[in-house]
């Protein structure tokens, strides 16, 4: 790793960790920064560039830590600022960046301004961090609107004395005001606060959402569902989010090198290029890939619209298979494709009707491992997400009464949720938690974690592991500039690219085998047949 270069995040492989359910040090039940400490080295061979930390911060886990009492210290339970101080410090020998996630959008309900809040009168500046307003009918006893959050259930919460606050997802996530100065500020102080740690970028959840403008009449949800999400929306990405990011951009750019940002913002496709933009927070996700069909002409479109953006806004895209929102990859290609486009959106409700019944276990991590090979040739920054170098499959079964997640409560159970992208990982084939910590985990794991455990599949050639090892490798090796040129027509199943220095990429998403081209074979995603590339595969060749 080069440490002064600035450039690192163009091209990184990022892994994203969910820290409660990576590994567990201190047998628990609960992954934390010690267990994860202990797995720098199984990163370090993986060959992942950076480690995106999802929140490790004080919480109750109202929505799994994305509800934050704390914005500058660690959950007690995950470890202490000198632990994370450690971790930093061994990432950073190992050649890898570390990413921590910022979560502006809202603190939680027990974050000290708050409980002020709620301490304090109407009116008063403890309740302008936040958004209060006086209800409707008598006393107020009726919410300032109809709306509801987007985990289910009321956005609108009243707190006894006639006000109500405002959230848009979990009753115990109270949105900030971002037009009010010591909120701005106090996010300012936390990204130095970071950075002055040692954390070379950041990941911002909902960055869309910061800015609001309610106006005196609040509309009604329907209203609300048909206004034009084009910068004027009242909730949804408003021009003047960017005025926010412009000041984060002068504390990125204070230090050397400048620390990066990537955006979570689920805007139209011609919005995006702003959050990316250099003056802003300099990369953006794209998440097309989440909500495409394992098809090549859609995935085709999809990169040949995202490098177009990426020029736009002078970054590099981002290709994501899976995180922690969204059923994994490989069960997603796995199930039959739902009819219903607007079932489609993350898959988490694939699973919703009867779990597994229709699951192609072996059908969904053969496409998994073709479509992780494709987007690891893509030009720009890929971002992994925890256990799909295993290939592992969503957890289904997990029973009601071991669940977490809000939208699985706050939907009265309508909503899977998505615990079952964040079981803890296996390490071993054997053992009380499959060697994630001690005794069991803080998610039920599933018996059929043993033969996929990172212990069955280290030194099997033929596993997944190996594959994203080999890829990653090869990956670092042929490194070479932005291009991609299309090799293959815009039509059929067979997709191909070349990139800088003869390296071919060609992708056979159909069903049957088509011939091989000719070239040496550097990786393939399944066994090749003599001058054959079988159907659901990827293979990589230097012409
Ligand atoms: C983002 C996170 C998600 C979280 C939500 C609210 O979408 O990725 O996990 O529930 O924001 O913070
Ligand atoms: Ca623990």
């Amino acid at each position: 790793m080069d440490a002064a270069d600035a450039s690192w995040w163009r091209h990184a492989v990022v892994y994203q960790v969910y820290p409660r359910s990576f590994a567990d040090g201190n047998g628990d039940g609960i992954g934390d920064l010690p267990g994860l400490l202990s797995r720098v080295g199984y990163l370090h061979e993986l060959g992942v560039d950076a480690v995106w930390l999802s929140p490790f911060y004080p919480s109750a886990l109202a929505d799994g830590g994305y509800d934050v009492d704390d914005y500058r210290d660690v959950d007690p339970r995950l470890g202490t600022l000198d632990d994370f101080d450690a971790l930093v410090q061994a990432l950073h020998h190992a050649g890898m960046r570390v990413v921590v996630d910022i979560v502006p959008n809202h603190s939680s309900d027990r974050h000290a301004w708050f409980v002020e809040a709620l301490a304090s009168p109407r009116g008063s500046r403890a309740r302008d961090r936040y958004i209060f307003r006086d209800g409707l009918g008598a006393g107020g006893s009726l919410p300032p609107a109809d709306w509801t959050s987007l985990f289910g259930g009321p956005a609108w919460e009243p707190v006894g004395d006639g006000q109500w606050y405002f959230h848009l997802f979990a009753r115990e996530q109270p949105d900030f005001n971002w037009d009010n100065r010591e909120v701005r500020d106090d996010f300012l102080t936390t990204l130095r606060f970071w950075s002055d740690r040692g954390v070379d970028g950041f990941r911002i959840d909902v960055a869309h959402g910061l800015a609001k403008h309610l106006g005196d009449e609040l509309p009604d949800q329907a209203t609300l569902d048909e206004l034009p999400r084009e910068g004027g929306h009242p909730l949804w990405d408003r021009d003047e989010v960017h005025e926010i990011y412009a000041e984060w951009r002068t504390v990125f750019d204070s230090y050397v090198p400048p620390r990066t940002a990537v955006a979570e913002a689920w805007v139209e496709r011609s919005r995006r290029p702003r959050y990316a933009s250099p003056e802003g927070l300099g990369q953006a996700f794209n998440f097309d890939l989440l909500e495409a069909d394992f098809d090549g002409q859609a995935f085709r479109r999809i990169v040949e619209d995202n490098l177009e953006l990426a020029a736009l806004s002078g970054s590099s895209s981002t290709w994501v298979l899976s995180n922690h929102d969204v059923v994994r990859h490989a069960t997603r290609y796995g199930l039959p494709v739902p009819d219903d486009p607007e079932e489609k959106r993350g898959g988490a409700w694939l699973l919703a009707g009867g779990p597994e019944t229709e699951l192609d276990r072996e059908r969904g991590v053969r496409r998994a491992r073709a479509a992780t090979l494709f987007v690891l040739g893509l030009p720009g920054s890929t971002y992994l997400y925890q256990g799909e170098e295993l290939g592992l499959h969503e957890v289904a079964d997990i029973p009601a009464d071991r669940r977490q997640d809000p939208s699985f409560f706050r939907s009265g159970g309508a909503e899977i949720g998505r615990d079952g992208c964040r079981v803890p990982l296996p390490w071993e084939s054997t053992g009380a938690s499959f060697g994630f910590g001690g005794g069991p985990s803080h998610l039920p794991q599933p018996s059929w974690f043993a033969p996929v455990s990172v212990a069955a599949q280290r030194h099997d050639p033929a596993s997944t592991l190996s594959l994203y090892r080999a890829a990653l490798r090869l990956r670092r090796e042929l490194r070479a500039g932005e291009e991609l040129e299309w090799t293959s027509e815009a039509a059929g199943d067979v997709v191909s690219f070349l990139r800088p220095g003869g390296w071919e990429v060609v992708t056979n998403f159909g069903g049957a085998s088509a011939p091989l081209p000719p070239g040496e074979v550097l990786v393939a995603s399944a066994p090749l047949g003599d001058g054959v590339l079988p159907g659901e595969t990827t293979v990589w060749l230097r012409r």
